[in-house]
């Protein structure tokens, strides 16, 4: 496989990165924008890829609100060029285009009614996509965090519900929204496994079990021995903030049906990413 991994340098696409070694070649967004046509022209030319990876997006939920041109153009336009190529296109997705409003998982077939600027542009993502690939794989993921990446948000969920409750002594956390907190090395295992079945379509690719924030954040807090008060709060939206979904989990009949791996549950995944980035406790002294 002679991969092209975009957003390089992110959660996900580091793991990718590591998993094919000398078949993907990585293109950080500094050094390859997705949204510049003539840039990707060269990539493609000089790489002639097999597959390409999208893992690049504009997935800050609060600040796609306030920048919503901003957000079509990365989340949307870009990647119906990349569509457009005919090269296989692996697309990442979020859990976020359901309203989250039943109480069942919800599974690949089920219809998204995306609440958020953020949730918008992902499902027009997808569509665009599926619409103008020859052959796409959307894989639909959630709560993602990885050993690097996710500096558009200061660090991912983990490393910053650990220096808040250094820094504040106490957290607030929300304990009606669930879902499944993924970590990026299995997920990007499971896309590998999925883009090597020959996968096609939406599939959906999350750990399993499911829990709300405030058990994830219980459990990252017991793994580091950080001994923080966590007071268990319900959403509340405000006038034109954003909407998430409470009910995030998802089920995987597609996945399933293609005979992909289940990936390992949260807690144990959640497990392996402290002791290996060095913060669970008795690691690098995270108490
Ligand atoms: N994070 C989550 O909780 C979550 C949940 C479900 C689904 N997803 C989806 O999973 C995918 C991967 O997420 P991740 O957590 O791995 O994100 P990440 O760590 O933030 O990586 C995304 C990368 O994309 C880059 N990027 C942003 N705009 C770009 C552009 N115009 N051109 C090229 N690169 C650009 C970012 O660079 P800069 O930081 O320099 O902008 C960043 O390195 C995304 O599609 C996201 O929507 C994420």
């Amino acid at each position: 496989m002679r991969a092209l991994i975009l957003g390089g340098g992110g959660q996900l696409a580091s793991e990718l990165s590591a998993l094919l070694s000398s078949d993907a070649t990585a293109f950080s967004h500094e050094a390859l924008d997705i949204c510049d046509g003539p840039a990707l022209d060269r990539a493609y030319r000089e790489l002639a890829p097999d597959v390409v990876f999208n893992c690049a997006a504009f997935h800050n939920v609060d600040e796609c609100e306030r920048q919503r041109e901003q957000a079509w153009r990365i989340n949307v336009e870009a990647v119906q060029d990349l569509a457009r190529r005919g090269v296989p296109l692996v697309h990442v997705s979020t859990n976020y285009v359901f309203d989250g409003r039943r109480d069942e998982p919800y599974g690949e077939e089920d219809l998204p009614a995306p609440r958020s600027v953020y949730a918008l542009t992902k499902l027009a993502g997808e569509y665009a996509a599926l619409a103008y690939g020859t052959r796409t794989l959307v894989v639909r993921s959630a709560g993602l965090y990885g050993l690097s990446g996710s500096a558009s948000k200061g660090g991912n969920f983990v490393q910053r519900m650990l220096a808040r409750a250094r820094e504040q002594g106490h957290l607030r956390m929300v304990a009606d929204q669930r879902l499944q907190p993924t970590f990026t090395a299995d997920l990007a295992a499971a896309v590998l496994e999925a883009v090597r079945a020959g996968g096609a379509g939406v599939v959906h690719l999350t750990a399993g079990g499911a829990c709300s924030w405030y058990e994830f954040t219980q459990a990252i807090m017991e793994l580091a021995g950080v001994d923080v008060q966590i007071e268990p709060v319900d959403t509340q939206v405000s006038a034109g903030g954003v909407d998430r979904p409470l009910n995030g989990v998802l089920a995987r009949p597609r996945a399933n049906a293609l005979g992909l791996s289940e990936l390992r549950p949260w807690r144990e995944a959640l497990e392996d990413y402290m002791r290996r980035a060095g913060l669970a406790l008795g690691v690098g002294g995270a108490a």
